[in-house]
């Protein structure tokens, strides 16, 4: 069990790679907060884990919403008196060519994955400090390399890796670890119901020297890794888990 007793936040842990997060900590002995926008399907994700032994609660907040995690944070340290690890991990996509890219699509991608990753760590790293442990994993992605159609995602994605750099400088001294995993296409429910999806997986395969997509348990296993002992000296870190691909 090698988070016995961790108190571990997870953000979009209602779906797909989150969802693989909270329930694999909770295999390994977490307390696990499942925080999503989607409140219900945040409640699936506590109940499967209960059901296999697990403790979790779950808790509703836009991570957008500078109020909305504070007062998820405040809860979580009246429920728990701790934030051992942060996944930050809630994250979405508007892809459209740049010229017709509005600001909103701009918008919305920035705020999720960039915005919410800063205001969950905010809220967090007080108590990470005052307890002198901690460990923050955040979810870039290979596309901060640049893909086409994704110039805000790719811009978000890259702006997680100066983040992570920054804090790893800054919290070091209070035993906190920031670290970033940047996976490739994963095989995710939501991926699978896209009417291109075999496609997509096709060129995929074709560009990655490992020949298959990327599964949740392959991100899962690199943010445990980053959240476990065996991660403790390493901080300001990527791990690319993209079968290889970089460019
Ligand atoms: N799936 C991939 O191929 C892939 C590849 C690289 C990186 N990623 C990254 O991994 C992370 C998870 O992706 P996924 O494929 O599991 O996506 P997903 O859409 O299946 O799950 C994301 C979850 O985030 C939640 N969410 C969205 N906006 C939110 C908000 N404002 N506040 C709280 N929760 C919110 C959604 O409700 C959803 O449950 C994202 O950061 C994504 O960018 C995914």
């Amino acid at each position: 069990m090698r988070f016995a007793q961790k108190v571990v936040v997870i953000t979009g842990a209602g779906n797909g790679i989150g969802k693989n997060h909270a329930v694999n900590f909770a295999k390994e002995g977490a307390r696990v907060v499942v925080c999503d926008i989607k409140e219900d399907d945040c409640r699936l994700v506590v109940a499967a884990i209960k059901e296999q032994g697990g403790e979790a609660i779950a808790i509703k907040a836009d991570v957008t919403n500078e109020d909305s995690v504070k007062v998820m944070m405040e809860k979580i340290i009246e429920t728990y008196g701790r934030i051992d690890i942060l996944v930050n991990n809630a994250g979405l996509t508007r892809d459209t060519k740049v010229s017709e890219m509005t600001e909103l699509d701009w918008d919305v991608v920035l705020d999720v994955c960039l915005k919410g990753s800063f205001f969950c760590t905010k809220y967090t790293a007080p108590y990470m400090i005052a307890q002198k442990y901690g460990r923050i994993i955040n979810t870039s992605s290979r596309a901060y390399l640049g893909n086409p159609g994704q110039a805000n995602y790719s811009a978000a994605k890259a702006g997680i890796l100066g983040f992570t750099r920054a804090l790893s400088k800054e919290l070091g001294k209070y035993n906190i670890t920031v670290n970033a995993v940047a996976p490739g296409l994963i095989d995710t429910e939501m991926l699978r119901k896209l009417p291109t999806f075999d496609m997509i997986a096709e060129r995929q395969i074709k560009e990655t020297p490992i020949k298959r997509i990327g599964t949740v348990d392959d991100v899962t296993k690199a943010v445990m890794f980053f959240a476990s002992d065996d991660a403790e000296y390493i901080s300001g870190d990527v791990l690319h888990i993209s079968g290889g691909r970089k460019g």
